[in-house]
């Protein structure tokens, strides 16, 4: 684990397109900031999420409204963005892609299969992993690393592995179908500088050996952001994303 500490405080400055800067080059992301209102869903994705609280509608809206943009970005104007039975977004067929959501912020990054094999994104409030739900999300040695911080950064410690977990299935599932557990994984945090670094992903547990992953994290403001991008030369996809539950169907502008 890294010796250094995760800051103090919940003052630190919003970063705008904070998601970008984790992401390589390549990897196009969206986000936005704010209350998030009901925004216009084609009625395929509006049926696709079924009967949703009010709450569920504005968050699932707003990540599908940073995902078309992301696509626009890629060339791609009104793409639809289905939901898989299994949640997975369905993408245009030549992307691959990753949403993440909470109540007041919202995200999407998308990249061209041909250079991304898969992208995994999550966004938490800091405070969001009490300790009761510390020995559920995090192994032995991470457990270790949280008892090594300060009594006041050990929250945000444990939220940063929740969310890089979080972040990790996302990227993970689609790619080589496994649905991780928290203790299938362990993570290495390594700091660049007071507010950042890197993870070091490493199968453990019950989990198939899984290539060697790294994700990336910072800590802005009252969030803590962690994303995940697979280059697709990394290592060969065991199985083929078409090959999961649903079709990967939708799209827009002749992309299939
Ligand atoms: C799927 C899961 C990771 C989503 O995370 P979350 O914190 O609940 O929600 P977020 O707002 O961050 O992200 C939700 C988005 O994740 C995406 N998502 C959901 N299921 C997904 C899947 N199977 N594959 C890829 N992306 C998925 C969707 O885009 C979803 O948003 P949408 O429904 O509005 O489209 C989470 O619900 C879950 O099942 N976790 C348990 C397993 C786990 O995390 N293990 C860690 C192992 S290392």
């Amino acid at each position: 684990m890294g010796s250094e500490h995760p800051p103090q405080g919940q003052d630190h400055r919003n970063t705008p397109g904070a998601f970008a800067a984790l992401f390589p080059p390549g990897v196009i992301a969206v986000e936005r900031r704010g209350d998030l209102e009901p925004e216009a869903l084609s009625e395929a994705e509006s049926e696709s999420l079924g009967r949703a609280a009010p709450q569920r509608r504005r968050e699932f809206a707003a990540g599908r409204e940073c995902a078309r943009r992301a696509l626009a970005r890629c060339g791609v104007e009104g793409a639809v963005i289905g939901r898989g039975a299994d949640r997975r977004p369905l993408w245009p067929a030549p992307f691959v892609g990753s949403i993440a959501h909470t109540a007041e912020y919202a995200a999407a990054a998308v990249a061209h299969r041909n250079d991304f094999a898969s992208l995994g994104m999550d966004v938490e409030r800091r405070e969001a992993v009490g300790e009761h739900l510390w020995r559920r999300i995090a192994v032995p040695l991470e457990l270790d690393w949280i008892g090594t911080l300060p009594v006041g950064e050990r929250v945000s410690a444990a939220t940063l592995l929740f969310s890089a977990k979080e972040a990790i299935y996302k990227c993970v599932y689609p790619w080589l179908g496994l649905r991780l557990g928290f203790q299938d994984v362990a993570l290495e945090v390594r700091f660049d500088g007071e507010s950042a670094g890197t993870l070091e992903v490493r199968g453990c547990g019950a989990a198939p050996p899984l290539p060697a992953l790294t994700a990336r994290f910072r800590w802005d403001g009252r969030y803590v952001l962690t994303a995940v991008a697979v280059p697709a030369d990394a290592a060969p996809c065991k199985r083929d994303p078409g090959e999961l539950t649903d079709e990967l169907v939708q799209g827009a502008g002749g992309h299939r």
